[in-house]
């Protein structure tokens, strides 16, 4: 007969296995959502500079990055597997939802959002407008497919799950971690095709840092978002058409008539300078607003801050500045806003908050 073992050490090792169990009931409970993106990217074979973006499952991403779960009991979900230039209405929708239903239980302390990086700030803004609760939601990407030789993706989740972890993190609106910096979404814009250093915030600096697992802040927003926004996804089906059209030397007003043929209830310049156009271009913008549409300007520059009555008379055209916005954030809001109006200085008001 086997004889059992010593008892004293059964014991041991269970009362272990309990106070194990029970350490990692108290530890934040972070939801990891994962839409794709090169964070989940596969090569077609080792050294391949090519990949496809949203190929591996999110308990792979989980299992690249040791140690989390020593700073946060972790539970995953599925809501997309597409690289992020796919992004789009339905998976914004779904995301939304599923985040705010979340984030309403007291058993989640936090979200992550895997994502690509190609429209990581257009998901992250359009979060910052719509999520209903002050409990961190970061959102994450990587520049490296998950199986190149050394991937950033692993230490970006650990520090983002850090981040979602960390009580300071609330009232922050949502954030982006990269490259162990820390931003606000309303801020950050991805500004290289390649690098690791893609991400900065070109008008307001970063939020801090997450380091390690470590939070450092040194920045907080002040824009209106999550708990203090007006804008709300409740009983919306769609979102209105918002087109963007860039100006260049020698523009015409084509893609502007385009945008208007095509049902756009919004336009957003992506302008020279400081919003700026040609006149034909202009004069087309100001037609489609007398015809309703709502017309944002914005500049392809990347930085600085497009103001009221400039170079354009925007009183007189009946335009919007997007004052930092950079045209696709400002599609982000106008289509936002277009929920609630259609009147320019309304739209104005909530440019200038949020
Ligand atoms: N396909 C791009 C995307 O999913 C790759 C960029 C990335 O994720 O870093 O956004």
């Amino acid at each position: 007969m086997n004889r059992l073992p010593n008892t004293p050490f059964v014991i041991l090792g269970l009362a272990i296995l309990v106070a194990a169990a029970a350490a990692a009931e108290d530890l934040p409970h972070v939801v990891v959502l994962a839409t794709g993106g090169t964070i989940a990217g596969a090569q077609p074979a080792e050294g391949d500079p090519g990949y496809k973006a949203g190929s591996l499952s999110i308990d792979s991403l989980i299992a690249a990055a040791p140690g989390m779960d020593k700073i946060a009991r972790i539970t995953g979900e599925q809501i997309a597997s597409i690289g992020s230039q796919d992004m789009n209405d339905e998976v914004w929708l779904k995301l939304a939802r599923r985040a705010n239903q979340l984030l309403a239980t007291p058993e989640v302390d936090g979200i992550v959002v895997t994502h690509g990086t190609d429209t990581l700030e257009e998901t992250a803004y359009f979060l910052n407008l719509v999520i209903k609760s002050d409990k961190p939601v970061v959102l994450v990407g990587s520049m490296r497919p998950a199986t190149s030789t050394s991937p950033d993706g692993p230490l970006n989740l650990y520090n983002a799950v850090a981040v979602a972890a960390d009580p300071a993190a609330r009232g922050l609106g949502v954030t982006v971690v990269s490259n162990d910096d820390l931003f606000a979404a309303r801020e950050i814009q991805k500004t290289n095709t390649t690098d690791l250093q893609t991400f900065i915030s070109p008008n307001r600096g970063q939020l801090g840092e997450a380091y390690y697992g470590k939070v450092w802040l040194f920045n907080r927003p002040i824009n209106r978002h999550t708990t203090s926004s007006e804008l709300s996804l409740d009983g919306v089906e769609a979102l209105p058409r918002v087109d963007i059209v860039y100006s260049h030397a020698n523009a015409d007003g084509t893609m502007v008539e385009a945008a208007v043929a095509a049902g756009a209830k919004g336009i957003v310049l992506a302008g020279v300078g400081d919003g700026n156009a040609t006149k034909p271009m202009v004069d087309a913008l100001a037609a489609a607003a007398k015809k309703g549409v709502v017309v944002v300007r914005s500049s392809r520059v990347g930085s600085g801050i497009v103001r009221r009555n400039i170079e354009v008379d925007d009183d007189t055209l009946g335009f919007v500045a997007s004052l930092e916005l950079n045209p696709q954030k400002a599609r982000v809001l106008l289509r936002l806003a277009l929920l609630e109006t259609a009147e320019p200085a309304e739209i104005q008001r909530m440019f200038d908050e949020y």
